[in-house]
């Protein structure tokens, strides 16, 4: 065991700043630890015991809030961490409650401390810190320094609500600095520094330091027979509720909505941890209950953030399909997020200076929504002092051509476009599931056909003969016979799946599929001008640019003239060339409760000529409004947006009364 002194002294250290600097130093898990070790010494040396930390901090200030027990105890929410654990957990409650249709509402997962706040006759009467759930610190003059939360509601009402009082980004920066202007250490993050905040006794402080709140959450009081009707109560109370907060019909959207804040939280001016998911009607919750913990209605869904340090052993240098070369770290293996990690991407070398990475430094890794783990920070306090810094490559280590980085671009890439590992990248990318899709071939045998000599590129694959593939190790005549099938069955792939598969620089699956659907068939792509291809909506200048310089280079006609002769035909998108007039190059916005899903919606705009996007700006030109639409209806109606409902649509989508029904 460690030596008492020195853990008396770290665990004493430890509780100091917790206790009366209201600033946690470490983890809860290492502290109880400490805690846990303390004890065990102390049982076996109990002449220690005058010295213990544990018995010091007793008449701390913190001690000075009045503890106050929840009338309702603050539940916590149970945790998912993938895509597929919401869509079980959506199974199971629909099963739980004989019901195939629930209405959900999804939220972020604000970071920052859970508070309940009370009202009575309109006046803010009580706010308690969460606590253990059971009981909280009344921390009430704290609560009322918080910006946005009304001392009086414009109603006599009589409340309690529930939310997460968090400090914006640009707060906590500067809060920061000004701790650091005056020698004070700076927190560590926007959630210790608003729990820190508010456990201080200094009220006009807590002031200073701009805490925020979002009410999620009402336990008492009139309600509305829905939780997102609640919410919107509390908004028109004047109540500080989050603007994302989205009802939705299927778990679709659900996911969809997920997927996009994993994606996109980073640019929220304040942090989240996730997404909260809860059933919309209060009388299905209800019905649903609780466990002993966390109601069976609501669901937590985490981004995934685990991290784990291990050593940098070596860098490696991968070389893509454009040339790109792109170290990757080589570490000693850690597990992470339930795998054993031993490679992790370092992104390009900017990311590798700004890093300061050198061989042998302990490193942080983590797994953002990517399956492939980053290095995100390094320790350079455990730099041996030799240590060797990682420098962009001088040269391609396949083809050893000197390496270059363009001006004004990141990466650092191999000119040579006859080097070995493009090629076989490139035809790597031809094969794969989202371009041609020949399943029948992998890496390995991409690797035999080029030593073999049978091909040099992917248009060289639909010459390659059974018999020839047969002469290859571990080839037997009859995986030769289904590797030519697989070939031959790519020939009549969608357009936009073999526009991707052609590799064009910016050009990737989603831009393949637009450029396809726009423009219908090949020869239109190819004759395409920069100019009319950066009129479709969402193809800006550098996609437009690459497209018609691709098409314009003159290797690169080749090789699409000898797939062409080889038979592949892509196939023009059924809907192309259906534009509606009154939707083409439009922008659209969707919003409320539709009769069908919103990506029904989407795919159908979209596909008639329109640029469906998220949020109602002076660009947009429609708001397509379902049911209860909520702030984007009243914000496109103050800017003069033109509002459609579905039946509009369906008439100028040339879609009969019926054909909803039919498609869904
Ligand atoms: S609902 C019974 N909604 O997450 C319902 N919680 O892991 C309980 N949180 O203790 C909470 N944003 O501190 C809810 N939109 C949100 C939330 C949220 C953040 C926190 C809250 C809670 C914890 C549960």
């Amino acid at each position: 065991m460690t030596a008492p002194s020195s853990l008396f002294e770290e665990l004493h250290r430890y509780r100091h700043a917790y206790y009366c600097e209201a600033e946690p130093l470490v983890s809860d898990a290492v502290y109880d630890e400490r805690v846990t070790q303390v004890q065990q010494w102390l049982q076996e040396h109990p002449e220690d015991q005058a010295a213990s930390p544990l018995a010091q901090v007793s008449a701390e200030p913190l001690q000075s809030f009045p503890t106050r027990t929840h009338r309702i105890p603050m539940l916590s929410l149970s945790n998912l961490y993938s895509l597929e654990e919401i869509r079980e957990w959506d199974a199971d409650l629909k099963k739980l409650l004989g019901t195939s249709e629930v209405e959900y509402v999804c939220e972020l997962k604000i970071d920052g401390l859970a508070v309940s706040v009370q009202y009575e006759n309109g006046a803010l009467t009580v706010g308690v810190t969460r606590g253990d759930g059971n009981e909280g610190d009344e921390v009430t003059p704290n609560l009322k320094t918080v910006q946005g939360l009304p001392h009086q509601l414009p109603e006599p009402l009589t409340l309690e609500v529930r939310g997460e009082v968090y400090l914006a980004r640009d707060d906590f920066e500067r809060l920061n600095q000004r701790r650091e202007a005056q020698g004070e250490a700076s927190f560590k993050n926007p959630r210790n520094a608003a729990a820190g905040s508010l456990r201080m006794l200094d009220s006009s402080e807590v002031r200073r330091r701009r805490l925020s709140l979002f009410l999620y959450n009402q336990v008492e009081g009139p309600m509305a027979a829905t939780h997102f009707g609640c919410l919107e109560q509390l908004e028109q109370w004047g109540l500080p509720t989050n603007p994302e907060a989205r009802r939705v019909s299927s778990i679709d959207e659900v996911v969809a909505f997920c997927e996009h804040w994993e994606h996109h939280h980073e640019a929220l001016p304040y942090e989240i941890d996730g997404v909260v998911v809860k059933v919309n009607s209060l009388a299905l919750q209800e019905q649903a209950g609780y466990t002993a913990k966390s109601p069976r209605w609501a669901r937590a869904f985490k981004f995934t953030a685990e991290q784990a340090t291990s050593v940098l052993r070596a860098v490696e240098i991968g070389v893509g399909r454009t040339g790109s070369l792109t170290p990757v770290a080589i570490l000693d293996p850690v597990s992470l997020n339930g795998t054993i990690v031993s490679r992790a991407t370092l992104h390009n070398y900017d990311q590798v200076a700004r890093l300061g990475l050198h061989l042998g430094d302990s490193v942080t890794l983590e797994k953002g929504g990517e399956i492939i783990p980053k290095v995100v920070a390094v320790d350079a306090a455990q730099r041996w002092a030799q240590a060797v810094p990682v420098l962009p490559p001088q040269a391609c280590p396949v083809c050893d051509t000197p390496a270059e980085q363009g001006s004004g671009e990141v990466d650092w890439r191999c000119p040579n476009l006859g080097c070995p590992a493009q090629q076989r990248e490139r035809v790597l990318h031809y094969v794969s599931r989202k371009a041609m899709d020949i399943e029948t071939i992998g890496p390995a045998l991409v690797e035999q056909l080029f030593a073999a000599g049978l091909i040099g590129d992917a248009a060289d694959l639909y010459s390659v003969q059974a018999e020839d593939l047969a002469q290859l190790e571990r080839m037997g005549p009859k995986s030769a016979q289904n590797v030519v099938t697989g070939i031959e069955g790519s020939k009549q792939r969608p357009l936009g799946a073999f526009l991707h598969a052609l590799g064009i620089p910016h050009v990737g699956e989603k831009t393949a599929k637009l450029l396809a659907r726009r423009l219908g068939t090949l020869t239109a792509l190819r004759e395409a001008s920069q100019e009319e291809l950066s009129r479709i909506g969402e193809v800006g200048p550098i996609i437009a640019k690459s497209v018609s310089d691709f098409f314009r280079n003159p290797e690169q006609q080749a090789f699409v003239d000898r797939l062409l002769a080889h038979g592949v035909e892509p196939q023009a998108s059924e809907q192309a060339g259906q534009k509606v007039a009154e939707l083409e190059g439009k922008v659209v916005v969707i919003t409320g409760t539709l009769t069908e899903p919103r990506d029904v919606w989407k795919q159908r705009l979209e596909e008639a000529g329109a640029n469906v996007t998220g949020s109602v700006s002076k660009k947009t030109d429609f708001l397509l409004a379902g049911a209860n639409a909520g702030s984007k209806r009243t914000k496109a109606e103050q800017l003069g947006v033109t509002l459609l409902d579905e039946a509009t649509l369906r008439n100028w989508l040339g879609m009969k009364a019926g054909d909803a029904a039919a498609e869904a």
